[in-house]
């Protein structure tokens, strides 16, 4: 009994610092009440860049530095795998290819890839177009009124979605597609209480919907003899795998929510910032305009040895914690990038040409 305890002193001295908050809850209620960059912030001064927390029912290890960021990533990136919180699972669909490791996610990573593939997406320019013209003309019929820009280019990402993912929709699928993916969306970040009223609760039930309309789809191509078409759906229906099995409805509809999940947010926000710095920046706007002009894939922005309490030895990360790379909070770090705040492309180029 004695020896264990000492055991149990021993592992409990080799985790990071930091606070659990209550049981059960741990921090979460503390990290949903205040913007999450200064929740993490907060910690970062108070405990350094290697803490520990307690967030949405889950032990978690919070990592501000590239040093430790690279070692999950990078150096033993074997001895972790990637987990979502099991509301977020719920929410997008247990069968989506995020959650999953192995042949099925290998087989399903290939085929989103090949459905986004250059030449694939050459095919979608002319309706991307109509998209954005469309676009560009609702904004124009404001009368000089301001738009949100983040919330036109989440209706211009998904719209750009849903045109990839299912050709050209029929207008009562596409509303209904919409009305029910913004539910989804707003209650995706909330705090995961399933009682009726709730933006969790909203946001199961529109998912719900979400995967019936998916079925309709489905049925509606089988009906009309569509299976052939080469968009996404297309390629999820006309899939087999290795022992010749076909996807379920279930598994399709989970990872057609889980991409337009994947590119929404993130090309609405990249879009928004293009839109600011390029208005902002005119030598940039000229520089674009340039047809030499060229886009890189960026290389990796992180650099230096393992996880390390700085002397000394490392931390114990037990099995079963989350850990988790807080990028943000490394980006925006005056120790690793010069005027962090400040856009400044070119802070990337010296790693583009390494
Ligand atoms: C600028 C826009 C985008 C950003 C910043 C972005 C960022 C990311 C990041 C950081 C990951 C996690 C990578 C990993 O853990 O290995 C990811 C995964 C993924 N993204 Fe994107 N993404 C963007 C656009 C898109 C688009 C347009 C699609 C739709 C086709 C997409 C589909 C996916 C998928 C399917 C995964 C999961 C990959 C896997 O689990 O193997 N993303 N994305």
């Amino acid at each position: 009994m004695r020896k264990r305890n000492k055991g149990q002193q021993k592992q409990r001295a080799m985790l990071p610092p930091g606070s659990m908050g209550w049981p059960c809850v741990g921090e979460t209620l503390q990290l949903y009440s205040q913007d999450p960059n200064d929740f993490f912030t907060h910690k970062q001064t108070r405990y350094g860049n290697i803490f520990k927390t307690h967030i949405l029912g889950c032990p978690c290890v919070m990592l501000a530095s590239p040093e430790a960021a690279r070692f999950v990533l990078v150096t033993h990136a074997h001895l972790f795998k990637p987990t979502y919180p099991k509301s977020k699972e719920k929410m997008i669909g247990p069968f989506a290819l995020f959650f999953h490791q192995g042949n099925y996610h290998t087989n399903l990573r290939k085929l989103v890839q090949s459905s986004f593939a250059p030449e694939a997406v050459r095919k979608l320019v002319p309706g991307i177009e109509a998209i954005a013209i469309s676009a560009l003309e609702s904004w124009a019929s404001t009368g000089g009124q301001a738009i949100h820009t983040f919330h036109e280019m989440k209706k211009f990402s998904f719209e750009v979605g849903i045109l990839s993912i299912f050709g050209h929709l029929d207008g009562k699928y596409m509303e209904e597609l919409k009305e029910n993916y913004c539910i989804l969306d707003k209650g995706y970040n909330s705090f995961p209480t399933n009682f009726p009223g709730t933006a969790y609760n909203k946001a199961i039930l529109a998912r719900r919907r979400l995967g019936e309309l998916v079925s309709e789809i489905i049925c509606e191509r089988r009906e009309k003899d569509l299976l052939v078409k080469k968009d996404l759906l297309g390629h999820l229906l006309n899939f087999k795998n290795e022992e010749g099995q076909t996807l379920s409805e279930d598994q399709i509809s989970d990872n057609i929510i889980g991409v337009l999940f994947a590119a929404q947010d993130t090309t609405a926000s990249v879009l928004t910032w293009i839109l600011k710095y390029l208005h902002d920046d005119q030598k940039l706007l000229e520089a674009v305009k340039d047809p030499i002009f060229e886009v890189r894939i960026l290389g990796p922005e992180m650099s230096g040895p393992s996880l390390d309490r700085g002397r000394g030895r490392g931390y114990l990360i037990p099995k079963g914690w989350k850990v988790m790379p807080l990028f943000r909070t490394i980006h925006h770090n005056p120790e690793f990038f010069v005027d962090p705040q400040n856009f400044d492309p070119s802070r990337f180029e010296v790693w583009s040409s390494i």
